[in-house]
């Protein structure tokens, strides 16, 4: 009895251990024992070469995430592409914006990827130059941030951008610090006409010492690139003609027009010192004499000077025998020189300007041709340390920055005219009406 009973059992049993091999493949009681499943999920890893598949998808993933800032910044439809690009996003801090800055990439734009979009500050962008800098940022699309204290600039130069979400106005004098997270400094503001600039000698000179120096540092400290409008003044009278980069300057000290001149060559000097000492991206600008439409009125420059008086149909004062000369440039010109200095890889200093050269009195009759032929001209006692000649060589710029001016005196003046003509008209200038 137990005999059979055994048998029974160790029937039963068999047919237990049996039933796997004899059923279908669709049951597999390994599942419920992960030890060893293992090597099953393994094996099914790579069959199919499913491994394979897998790291190329992760490889292609992380070289898009990895490539995708840099490229984002490259502008295919841009004319002053980034050949060398910096990760100086406002996520990052400084330290870790000179890393990628060292280690960034070079290179194409693929067709489809855009620029990324910068963050710009202009300082004395609601002046003359920087009001037309901040147009051209602004339309290509990046997001301009102007500091003024409105000592010479006006809010009218830049009303017709107050709706636009990427533009912002910031009433700020430079000599005080301020942080802002940017990628780029314009700094211009100064001021640069001599009735202006002498009006508040320590105001002039403290703002190029302080006002540079507290934009340095707040290039240095948020990993921006930081460019100088600097002036031919620094030239002086000069001693050589015409005037090319290498040229130190003939520059009175401790004259009248020291604290712009010499205040500017102060600003070269920090703007070089930050360079080589704390590697601040910089860019230097030697801006000769331009002209174009938004130049305050009266402010002594000597085309804005002449196009007033001849519109306001008074004598053209010419200041010495008239003889001295000087070069001028179109205001778009200089700010394409500009953003093509900020844009390319060479730190300057750079000579921006026309270099056609007029005497004051060639000036006085191209004046005349273009407003008022009947005009008269009125000579004056010449200003101290007053230039004889100026003209820029400009075969630097040509050469690394592949820029030269494009519009002459003669096409460039009527451009000027009607913004003239208009504002001399409503003479609200001044008045505190806007
Ligand atoms: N226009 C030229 O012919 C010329 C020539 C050489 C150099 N530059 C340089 O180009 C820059 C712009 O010149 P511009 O002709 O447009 O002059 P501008 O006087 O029209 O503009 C200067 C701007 O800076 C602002 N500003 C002055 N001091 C300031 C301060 N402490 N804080 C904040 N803002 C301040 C003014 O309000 C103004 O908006 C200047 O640095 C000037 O030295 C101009």
């Amino acid at each position: 009895m137990m005999k059979q009973l055994h048998k029974a059992s160790s029937n039963h049993h068999r047919r237990d251990e049996e039933i796997p091999t004899s059923q279908s493949s669709s049951y597999s009681p390994k599942t419920l024992k992960p030890t060893r499943s293992l090597p099953r999920s393994i094996n099914y890893l790579f069959r199919e070469q499913r491994l394979l598949f897998i790291i190329i998808g992760i490889l292609i993933g992380s070289t898009f995430f990895i490539l995708q800032p840099t490229l984002s910044r490259l502008g295919p439809s841009d004319p002053h592409s980034y050949p060398s690009l910096s990760f100086t996003r406002n996520s990052l801090d400084s330290s870790s914006s000179n890393f990628f800055r060292k280690h960034s990439f070079s290179g194409r734009v693929p067709a489809g990827i855009g620029r990324r979009r910068l963050r710009i500050v202009v300082t004395g962008g609601a002046g003359f130059v920087g009001s037309h800098l901040v147009d051209k940022l602004i339309s290509r699309g990046d997001e301009v941030i102007v500091i003024d204290n409105f000592f010479t600039g006006r809010k009218e130069n830049l009303v017709h951008l107050f709706g636009n979400s990427r533009f912002e106005l910031i009433r700020h004098d430079v000599v005080e610090p301020i942080l802002l997270e940017v990628d780029q400094i314009y700094h211009l503001a100064c001021p640069a006409s001599p009735v202006h600039y002498k009006y508040n000698p320590v105001k002039t000179i403290k703002t190029n010492v302080m006002g540079t120096l507290n934009m340095l540092g707040l290039a240095k400290r948020v990993g921006a690139r930081f460019l100088l409008t600097s002036t031919s003044e620094v030239y002086g009278d000069p001693l050589e003609h015409p005037q090319k980069e290498t040229y130190w300057g003939n520059v009175n000290p401790i004259g009248e027009r020291s604290c712009y001149d010499e205040g500017k060559r102060t600003a070269e000097t920090l703007a070089m010192d930050y360079h080589r000492g704390a590697s601040v991206e910089v860019r230097i600008a030697r801006i000769f004499n331009t002209y174009g439409p938004r130049m305050c009125l009266d402010d002594g420059r000597v085309v804005s000077n002449f196009v007033a008086q001849a519109i306001r149909k008074q004598p053209l004062t010419v200041y010495g025998d008239g003889k001295q000369t000087r070069s001028f440039q179109y205001v778009s010109d200089l700010v394409d020189g500009l953003v093509a200095l900020m844009e390319g890889e060479h730190v300057g200093p750079f000579n921006l300007g026309n270099p056609g050269e007029f005497t004051m009195l060639e000036l006085a009759e191209v004046v005349k041709a273009t407003i008022d032929s009947s005009a008269t001209i009125e000579f004056r006692p010449n200003t101290a340390d007053d230039p004889h000649k100026r003209k820029p060589d400009i075969s630097k710029a040509k050469e690394l920055l592949n820029w030269q001016p494009k519009i002459s005196l003669r096409d460039g003046l009527p451009l000027m005219v009607n913004d003239f003509r208009n504002r001399i008209l409503n003479e609200d200038e001044g008045k505190g009406l806007i």
